[in-house]
């Protein structure tokens, strides 16, 4: 296989460029001015055709903030140009940055505005190696053509562990425990302490997380109900109950997995806690705004809770220190001097291996985005992928074309795209802005020129790339 060269062209000499044109298969024809597989496989075909926008030491990356090391090794792989940074950039400092590269991958503190994308000529696609990703104007970067990745399911496993833990450190009063040998008092007691065999577990959300941990509780001879808006399939032989009340009435143990909505927000308050066993316990580590705090700080008091432990809070502080206080949420000391209660510091998906996956997560969906053009696990974009090329069909390239999202363009894209043999085509749209692949059949280089000028100059573009 020839060793692909660079093809990037310039916009004041796309005409000079055609001869550096590679026919290699792993180079291709991209959009230099924008601002800027098979469908669901994760293990490339045999004889998939490895498509790439350019020759690979070309592609330009800018990993901020600690990116992991599993993440940062897969980049490196595909021969990008690599630059890492422990910290993220003031804005100024960023901006001369972003201007560069093709791929910037940041965690959360990385303001990624208007402002800063606006100035990223290149950027093709930007990386949240974390859970959120609020951190960056997605529509703005969507309406420039700019997809974002993030990771948003690659910590469950860990959050499931530490409820398991919390599980039994309630049970057992092991934080109570724990803080009065501490401070040197040896109190052993057995009242109210409980093994958690035959206890009954309520999930409250059945997704990624609740169904990891209705796995493990079962494992350890829990019985698990859950309740969830959708009527899903139980794993094991945990149950489904209809009514978040049904549920409330059933458990011994309570925690909750739901995401942050209108509907969620202080879905267990003062009625739920009115409808739980007595001395049942309660764990929150989906979103800070689930529980009532003052009423799990009621509930606690009246003796209804034994115990309980959060993860999460309605205000959390932005940084690691000594603000975990009443200037920060008006009942902190209440809630501090409650027994048999365990406050963390939303570390629910802070582990290694959770780290680890995203790394992995992130990065790979960064380089089938570059390399394949697939947008699936996009925040911004539409989802469309495409079957990988294969080697068997070395004349073969994929155009891609972001749009506006208006009448009349596919007819027009299809026109320009129409004296070759279209393959295989998908497209979809997401609010403004939509999303071609196609994969065309039998076209040369010259010809990969002439289709890239066309779509470039259509009013409706707002990137075209061509992979080969
Ligand atoms: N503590 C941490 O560090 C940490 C880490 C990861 C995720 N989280 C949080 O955990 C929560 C769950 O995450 P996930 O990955 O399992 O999410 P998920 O989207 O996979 O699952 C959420 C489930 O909740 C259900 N649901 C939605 N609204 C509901 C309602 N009103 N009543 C009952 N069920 C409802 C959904 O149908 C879905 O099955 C999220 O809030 C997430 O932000 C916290």
């Amino acid at each position: 296989m020839t060793s692909a060269r660079d093809i990037r062209p310039r916009a004041d000499d796309l005409a000079a460029q055609a001869q550096y044109l590679s026919t290699s298969p792993s180079a291709s024809f991209h959009s230099p001015s924008s601002h800027g597989s098979a469908l669901t496989r994760t293990v490339p075909l045999v004889n998939a055709k490895h498509l790439k926008p350019f020759a690979t030491e070309d592609i330009k990356v800018l990993l901020l903030e600690n990116v992991n090391q599993a993440g940062r090794d897969i980049l490196k792989q595909q021969g990008y140009q690599v630059e890492f940074l422990k910290s993220s950039l003031p804005e100024d400092q960023l901006i001369e940055k972003i201007r560069d590269v093709h791929v910037i991958g940041i965690r959360s503190k990385t303001k990624l505005s208007a402002r800063v994308l606006k100035e990223a000529k290149n950027l093709i696609v930007i990386g949240c190696f974390c859970i959120g990703t609020n951190q960056v104007d997605l529509q703005y970067a969507a309406e420039q053509g700019i997809a974002v990745f993030n990771s948003p399911f690659s910590n469950s496993r860990s959050v499931a562990e530490l409820v398991i833990g919390e599980i039994i450190c309630l049970a057992r009063q092991l934080g109570d425990r724990s803080n009065e040998m501490h401070n040197g008092t040896w109190n052993k007691v057995s009242n109210k302490c409980w093994e958690i065999r035959g206890k009954t577990l309520g999930i409250v959300g059945y997704g990624h997380i609740g169904a990891q941990l209705s796995v493990l509780a079962e494992s350890m001879g829990m019985s698990v109900i859950f309740y969830d808006v959708l009527n899903l399939m139980a794993l094991g032989t945990a149950r489904q109950v209809n009514t978040l009340e049904a549920l409330l009435g059933e458990a011994d143990f309570i925690t909750c997995h739901v995401p942050e909505l209108p509907e969620t927000k202080g879905m267990i308050g003062q009625k739920q806690f009115e409808q739980m066993k007595t001395g049942s316990y309660l764990i929150n580590a989906s979103r800070g705004t689930v529980v009532d705090i003052p009423a799990l700080i009621e509930a606690m008091r009246s003796g209804k809770v034994a115990g309980a432990a959060l993860d999460v809070y309605p205000n959390e502080p932005a940084g690691n220190g000594d603000y975990f206080n009443n200037d920060l949420n008006t009942w902190g000391a209440d809630l501090r001097s409650l027994k048999n209660l365990i406050l963390t510091p939303h570390i629910g998906g802070s582990t290694e291996e959770a780290q680890s996956a995203i790394g992995v997560e992130v990065a790979t969906a960064l380089t089938r985005y570059v390399n394949e053009g697939s947008t699936l696990g996009a925040v911004n974009l539409p989802e469309v992928a495409l079957r990988s090329l294969t080697i068997d069909e070395p004349n073969h390239a994929r155009v891609v074309y972001i749009h506006k999202n208006i009448p009349g363009v596919l007819r027009k894209v299809n026109e320009i795209l129409g004296d070759h043999n279209v393959d295989k085509q998908m497209t979809d749209s997401r609010g403004d802005v939509a999303y071609l692949m196609a994969d065309i059949s039998d076209v040369n280089p010259t010809q990969i020129k002439e289709l890239y000028q066309s779509l470039e100059s259509l009013s409706s573009r707002i990137m075209t790339r061509i992979l080969y």
